[in-house]
């Protein structure tokens, strides 16, 4: 299967299986990473773990082969199902994170941004080399990028292809954490850091930084103050001042 879903203890893991093509997208891998995204979603995990197969590639971006011949809609498709694809990590409501063990390039990066967080190892290297191909990034790139390590460095990447090295990625909020392989392990061990707080109450901080994006401050501010009253309205809002004042650790049971 070029696309696996399984679990790995409390987290559903989506890995790209394709390594002898660097676990490139083809236009059915998207296809099954959306299906897997959606079975994530009817799961009970705690949070989705994307990775690809092998010691090389996390995901080497789209599929290469098979851009040739393409007409003007066949080529607007794709770009379309692959951005409505990732754009499914959004409103999942468990929280995801790329690990991204090796080249992240094009799709395979965009599909990182797209994921709430990351994690990479020491031999990642992370690009969106579309510029050498006569393209630019088509599954969101030129969006998520800019937001996450801001307009300078998106426009450095973006015009010059270059691959950032993993310590550099850090170092700009591309990734972060820098684990070490195997890469899945440090993975979980990083999730294991909030996917036993209260999934609403995470889907909440979650919303409300991402709202902030597009959102001029006072507008953001009321977003918060709506999210912040809603996760009052909590039992696990209950538990968490409860277990507090009573010195122990709190139980949180996701409502
Ligand atoms: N699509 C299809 N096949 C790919 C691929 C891709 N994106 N990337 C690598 N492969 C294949 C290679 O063709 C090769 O296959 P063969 O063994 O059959 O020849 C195999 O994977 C191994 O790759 P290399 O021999 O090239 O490995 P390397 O170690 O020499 O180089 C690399 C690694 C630098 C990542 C190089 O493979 C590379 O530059 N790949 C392309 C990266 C790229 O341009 N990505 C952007 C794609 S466009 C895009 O993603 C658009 C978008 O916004 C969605």
């Amino acid at each position: 299967m070029p696309v696996e879903f399984t679990r790995v203890e409390e987290f559903a893991l989506i890995t790209l299986n394709r390594p002898e093509a660097l676990n490139a997208l083809s236009v059915q891998v998207v296809k099954d990473i959306g299906a897997a995204i959606d079975a994530a979603a009817g799961s009970d995990a705690r949070a989705l773990l994307v990775t690809g197969a092998g010691d090389k590639a996390f995901c080497a971006g789209a599929d290469i082969s098979e851009f040739m011949g393409r007409n003007i809609v066949e080529a607007m498709a794709a770009t379309e199902l692959g951005q409505k694809t990732f754009a499914k990590l959004d409103s999942l409501t468990i929280p995801s994170v790329a690990v991204i063990n090796g080249y992240a390039l094009g799709g395979g990066l965009e599909l990182a941004t797209a994921c709430t967080l990351r994690v990479a190892t020491a031999n990642a290297r992370l690009g969106v080399p579309e510029i050498k191909l006569g393209l630019i990034p088509g599954y969101g790139g030129t969006q998520r990028l800019p937001r996450l390590v801001g307009q300078g460095r998106a426009l450095d990447m973006v015009m010059t292809g270059r691959m950032v090295a993993a310590e550099e990625a850090l170092s700009m909020g591309l990734i972060n954490r820098l684990v070490e392989t195997p890469a899945v392990a440090g993975a979980i061990a990083y999730a294991r850091e909030f996917a036993a707080f209260s999934l609403p109450v995470l889907r909440y901080g979650r919303e409300a930084v991402m709202r902030a994006d597009n959102t001029a401050l006072a507008e953001g501010l009321s977003i918060e103050r709506d999210l912040n009253t809603l996760a009052f309205q909590g039992e696990d809002a209950t538990e968490g001042a409860n277990a507090f004042l009573e010195k122990r650790a709190p139980e949180f049971k996701d409502r």
